[in-house]
């Protein structure tokens, strides 16, 4: 049995159940209804509509300008071209932290207007009343520690989080916070492979990896870096699937090649 026939649509409960099974979860992000569409006939679990629109999407330098009408612009074209995935929405910056009661809000507008399945939130801790708060409102949520880039002015730099004793100890306190609160999976991001392996096996709620290593539940990518469309983007963690500019641009080329030789549009591409 293929992944399509055993699943119609993938919920969080799902995902505990891949979990369980030792299958692996494979997500990725998308902001558009024709990526969606693509990526969900693939049979992708998870779509993230993520706040790396800010920078794929928009050419923004971070994530912090894209705002929450913004994403959920993005969300209600994602689950319009989507039936089987699973849809989660990253709660943009400044729209949950340090308040609870707005953090609920932005994420019941979230699923009220884009008709999404769960939000997204970064951080542990410090966003451990809101994602209670959120939890209890119906609303599933989906942690992400590590490297957090909504908070790259307070770090400073994109390079590997959790190498020194004291953020390895905040960070496993911080998925086990997390993990009781109710979060329904967390996404690690760029913390070493032994520590992921660690915190994997030690819940029961899938952990999802971007340079975090194999020894995860799932793996998550931005669909942009891993077909080949950003290609002045190069971390180690990732693996480009396609050359998609380089598609791209020799498309467009030819194109411009036939216009200018008045060798496009042919007999067969014209009306009588
Ligand atoms: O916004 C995003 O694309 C993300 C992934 C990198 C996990 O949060």
């Amino acid at each position: 049995m293929n992944n399509n026939q055993k699943y119609t649509r993938i919920t969080t409960h799902t995902l505990e159940e891949m979990k369980r099974n030792g299958e692996k979860i494979a997500m990725l992000t998308a902001y558009d209804y024709s990526f969606a569409k693509l990526l969900d006939s693939s049979n992708i679990d998870i779509l993230l509509v993520g706040d790396s629109a800010s920078n794929v999407m928009a050419g923004h330098e971070t994530t912090l300008p894209i705002t929450l009408d913004e994403m959920i612009y993005h969300a209600k074209s994602v689950v319009r071209g989507s039936k089987r995935c699973l849809v989660v929405v990253d709660l943009p910056f400044g729209s949950y932290q340090g308040n609870s009661k707005k953090a609920l809000e932005s994420s019941v507008r979230i699923m009220k207007e884009s008709g999404a399945h769960a939000v997204k939130l970064e951080g542990g801790s410090e966003v451990e009343e809101s994602v209670k708060r959120i939890i209890d409102s119906g609303v599933p949520v989906m942690g992400h520690l590590g490297l957090t880039p909504q908070s790259i002015y307070k770090f400073g730099t994109y390079t590997v989080r959790a190498k020194e004793v004291q953020e390895i100890k905040k960070l496993k306190e911080d998925v086990i916070k997390l993990k009781n609160a109710g979060c329904f999976a967390i996404v690690l991001e760029k913390i070493p492979a032994k520590l992921a392996k660690e915190i994997t096996d030690s819940v029961d709620i899938p952990i999802i990896g971007i340079g975090a290593g194999l020894n995860v539940d799932g793996q998550v990518l931005v669909m942009h870096d891993m077909l080949g469309i950003n290609s002045d983007f190069n971390p180690r963690f990732l693996r480009r699937y396609s050359d998609l500019s380089n598609i791209v641009h020799n498309a467009v080329s030819n194109y411009i090649n036939d216009v200018k030789k008045m060798q496009f549009p042919n007999k067969d591409e014209e009306y009588n």
